[in-house]
């Protein structure tokens, strides 16, 4: 089968896009470079440079280029930047999810992995999140990745033949290679390495929230595991598999406080930190259950903290973001 992956050219993508090419996929990268980087698609990959608003060249690119499936990951991803203009995050990640599924139904395509996240869940008060959790968003981000997933699902119980597979995204950290680290500096890990390089202690975004050590918990996940379960869940569409949404995560919690400290042990750094006020939008603690994708896709996670903070911290020196 052939893939589309949209947003091939971000971090994440990325590290799909790798990921799939090592296991011998074949796939054509669709990005507007908004965010992405050119160079992180590599020679001899298909590349068209469109937004996925734009239907008639999405049409056009699925069409000319035989697509099969679609790994939808074109999104702006910032909880914070939501909060401020929430319209243009209904548009590009609500209209535009809208405008691709347009496509691929004119085009003929009936697979698709689609990227949601975790921040569909909210802030729930359970240890950990199942699947099942009631999915409650507290901030537009949140709020347009339901949204996603709800047009994929509705469109598919329409009548239209599609078999899709949802993976709802914990905290992606690390880099997979050092030309792939995460140059948006929007998450916990870069944030805290951007700090030290400015000559800043890192902040923590508050210390008296309901948690062992009063800072948030939350699951990190390394974007290399991230990108293998991508290659599992396309192999599950490829056999027509069940259509389902799962968690991917490690099943296990850290705080802010044990970030830093990882870091600290990566750098050989014991620098200081210091400690702001809390974050509007902040659950006090996300972990996945990660049962379902163990028992259906059989992947699990391979990586630890200190992998995702080794990684990141050589991938920032090797390619500093600007
Ligand atoms: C992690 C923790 C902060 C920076 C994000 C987004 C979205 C989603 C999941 C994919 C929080 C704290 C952070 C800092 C801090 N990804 N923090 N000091 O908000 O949990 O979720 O990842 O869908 O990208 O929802 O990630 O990395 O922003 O924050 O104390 O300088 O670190 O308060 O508790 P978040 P994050």
């Amino acid at each position: 089968m052939k893939w589309m992956l949209t947003g091939g050219a971000g971090y994440i993508g990325a590290h799909i896009l790798r990921a799939l090419h090592d296991q011998g996929h074949d796939v054509v990268v669709l990005d507007d470079l908004s965010t992405g980087l050119r160079r992180k698609v590599s020679e001899g990959v298909p590349f068209v440079e469109a937004s996925i608003l734009d239907t008639d060249s999405v049409t056009r690119a699925l069409t000319d280029h035989r697509v099969d499936g679609v790994i939808h990951l074109a999104a702006k991803k910032s909880v914070g930047e939501s909060v401020e203009q929430p319209h243009m995050y209904f548009e590009q990640n609500v209209q535009g999810t809208m405008a691709l599924l347009d496509a691929i139904k004119a085009a003929d395509v009936h697979h698709m992995v689609l990227s949601s996240s975790a921040a569909v869940y909210g802030s729930p008060d359970v240890d950990a999140v199942t699947e099942d959790t009631p999915t409650m968003p507290i901030n537009p981000y949140g709020q347009t990745k339901l949204a996603q997933e709800w047009l994929v699902r509705d469109l598919s119980e329409s009548g239209y033949d599609l078999s899709w597979v949802a993976l709802r995204y914990f905290n992606v950290a690390g880099a997979g290679a050092d030309d792939l680290g995460d140059t948006g500096v929007f998450n916990l890990i870069p944030m805290v390495l951007r700090a030290l390089d400015d000559g800043q202690a890192p902040q923590v975004f508050g210390d008296t929230y309901p948690t062992p050590d009063g800072t948030c918990i939350r699951d990190y996940i390394h974007v290399q595991d991230l990108a293998e379960a991508h290659v599992a869940a396309v192999t599950q569409a490829e056999r027509g598999g069940r259509t389902d949404i799962y968690n991917v995560g490690r099943g296990m919690g850290f705080s802010v406080l044990d970030v830093l400290d990882a870091v600290r042990s990566a750098m050989g750094s014991d620098f200081a930190h210091e400690i702001s006020a809390p974050r509007a939008g902040d659950p006090a603690s996300l972990v996945a259950a990660v049962n379902r994708i163990h028992s259906e896709l059989g992947w699990q996670a391979q990586r630890d903290l200190a992998d995702m903070v080794t990684s990141a911290w050589s991938a920032w020196q090797a390619f500093p973001p600007a």
